[in-house]
């Protein structure tokens, strides 16, 4: 009997005890000074940078920060900030701009743009355009708040990346997403710590729902 009872409780606490790795950054051409042989003694195992914006937009620094980080054996990912109109023209422009998708975590930034904002149909379409070039989802990254209307079937099939600057054990998610992959629980000024990295300082933080294992046997596809 005892041995059934100790079973159980095995069961219950491996599966309420999550596991979230703080080790994963996210940074554009914004952060200036960036030394990545730093910032992977720090224990960052990936870098989500910014690739692109809108239809022409290109981070000028995205191509040789990626080179410098697969160098130091950092995992690499790539997000476009998305902008109003044209979300295959945007989808296009970003798969052209990551170049070779191998190991590259895709995602979509869906925030305020200065009004400037991807509709959720349009965002439907960005991740449709995504999937059809690729065979795989972008993740969509953000807010609980501004991803409330973005229910759509589409977006739905993408992991969560949820944004909430916040020291709280959990985030909050939208009522209609039950799982979050990864969680920016800091932009470097607010939410829970540690707030910045070595070799950069200040930065966007996020844990991973997962182990570290995990995070590398899975990427990129969270
Ligand atoms: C974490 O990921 C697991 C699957 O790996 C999932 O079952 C669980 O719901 C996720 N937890 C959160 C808080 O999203």
């Amino acid at each position: 009997m005892w041995r059934i009872i100790l079973l159980l409780v095995c069961v219950w606490m491996s599966g309420s005890q999550s596991e979230f790795t703080n080790s994963v950054i996210d940074i554009s051409h914004y952060q200036t000074n960036v030394d990545f042989s730093k910032v992977k003694s720090d224990g960052i195992v990936a870098v989500i940078h910014k690739a692109t914006q809108g239809t022409r937009y290109v981070d000028p620094v995205y191509s040789q920060r990626r080179t410098l980080a697969q160098n130091y054996g950092l995992l690499w990912g790539a997000y476009h900030f998305a902008s109003a109109g044209n979300p295959i023209a945007q989808a296009d422009h970003f798969l052209k701009t990551v170049g070779n998708i191998d190991g590259v975590l895709l995602v979509v930034d869906l925030e305020d743009n200065g009004g400037n904002n991807m509709t959720p149909d349009e965002a439907e379409q960005f991740v449709k355009r995504i999937r059809e070039k690729t065979g795989r989802y972008p993740v969509v990254y953000g807010s609980p708040n501004y991803l409330k209307t973005f229910n759509k079937e589409n977006l739905n099939k993408c992991s969560l990346w949820i944004a909430m600057y916040s020291s709280s054990p959990q985030p909050i998610l939208p009522q209609f997403r039950k799982s979050w992959v990864l969680w920016q629980y800091t932009d470097g000024a607010e939410g829970g710590n540690p707030r910045s990295v070595a070799g950069i300082g200040t930065c966007d933080r996020d844990r991973y729902n997962g182990s570290v294992d995990q995070l590398e046997n899975r990427w990129p596809n969270l």
